[in-house]
């Protein structure tokens, strides 16, 4: 999509409970003379507050969807429509400026990733607060906020660490809060716990949980079937197509027997 299209974001009405809606996604990729189809007419759409989980096996096209919907990359067609002001005004980010994109991922799109992509030099807090500063926060909202967060998630005393100071799930944990800093409409998290063991996925998912019933919309995308249960729906994405679709909502302890 050239940037020409994609320069005039018009804003359309859409639901007010809607927080994000995607019509029609279609991404490929080229590589010499083969084309690889790795999204075909995705649709989607995630209301306020809902824990989606999309599960397929590599090379489904799970990163691709979050790359896409997260203002990381452009699909060649189709709609991702936020509801920006969370009062049914939506703007489609196909239709952005990659200045327009910056200011989506810093405020409404909250990312969570498989290898965490911390700052090595920055304790936990300062890669917390990181996001609050890039967005011209003042110091003391910046703290309180930074503080709070960490401690919600059980980091309180991790938080002049450095990464490397932190195992995995500290670290992905402090990555969760960084997603929220700065109240993003969405939380895009991409196999959160494909580095962890099943003990630290276990707490990894249930703070999602405490998320979503604090009212955070979640779209998770993972190869783990067994904790994508937790959900409230869960999509089975195939080859770049969703071919399944159940209601989740299993207790977390039912999953894994404890
Ligand atoms: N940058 C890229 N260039 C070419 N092909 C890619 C690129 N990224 C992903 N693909 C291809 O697109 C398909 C989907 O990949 P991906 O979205 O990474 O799947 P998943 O995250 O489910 O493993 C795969 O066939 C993959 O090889
Ligand atoms: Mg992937």
């Amino acid at each position: 999509m050239n940037k020409e299209k994609r320069s005039t974001a018009k804003a359309v009405t859409i639901e007010p409970n809607i927080v994000l809606a995607v019509h029609d996604l279609i991404k490929t990729y080229t590589i010499g003379s083969s084309t690889i189809t790795a999204l075909n007419k995705v649709n989607l759409t995630i209301t306020k507050g809902e824990f989606v989980a999309i599960v397929g096996p590599s090379g489904s096209g799970k990163t691709t969807l979050i790359n896409c919907l997260g203002a990381l990359d452009f699909p060649d067609s189709g709609k991702i429509m936020y509801n920006v002001n969370a009062k049914g005004m939506a703007l489609d980010l196909t239709h952005m400026t990659n200045k327009q994109h910056k200011k989506m991922r810093l405020r409404k799109i909250g990312l969570i990733f498989q290898f965490y992509n911390l700052f090595p030099i920055l304790t936990a807090y300062e890669n917390v607060e990181l996001p609050m500063i890039l967005d011209k926060k003042d110091s003391k909202l910046r703290k309180e906020k930074v503080e709070n967060l960490l401690k919600r998630i059980g980091l309180e005393e991790r938080m002049m660490h450095l990464p490397a100071q932190m195992s995995g799930g500290e670290q992905q944990r402090v990555t969760i809060a960084r997603a929220l800093v700065n109240d993003p409409l969405i939380i895009l998290a991409d196999e959160p716990t494909g580095e962890l063991d099943t003990e630290t996925t276990i707490t990894i998912m249930k703070i999602f949980l405490d998320l979503k019933n604090a009212g955070e919309s979640i779209l998770m995308v993972t190869h783990n079937r067994r904790i994508a249960d937790v959900a409230d729906r869960i999509i089975t994405l195939t080859d770049g197509e969703f071919t399944d679709e159940k209601i989740g909502g299993k207790p977390i302890n039912e999953i894994y027997n404890f």
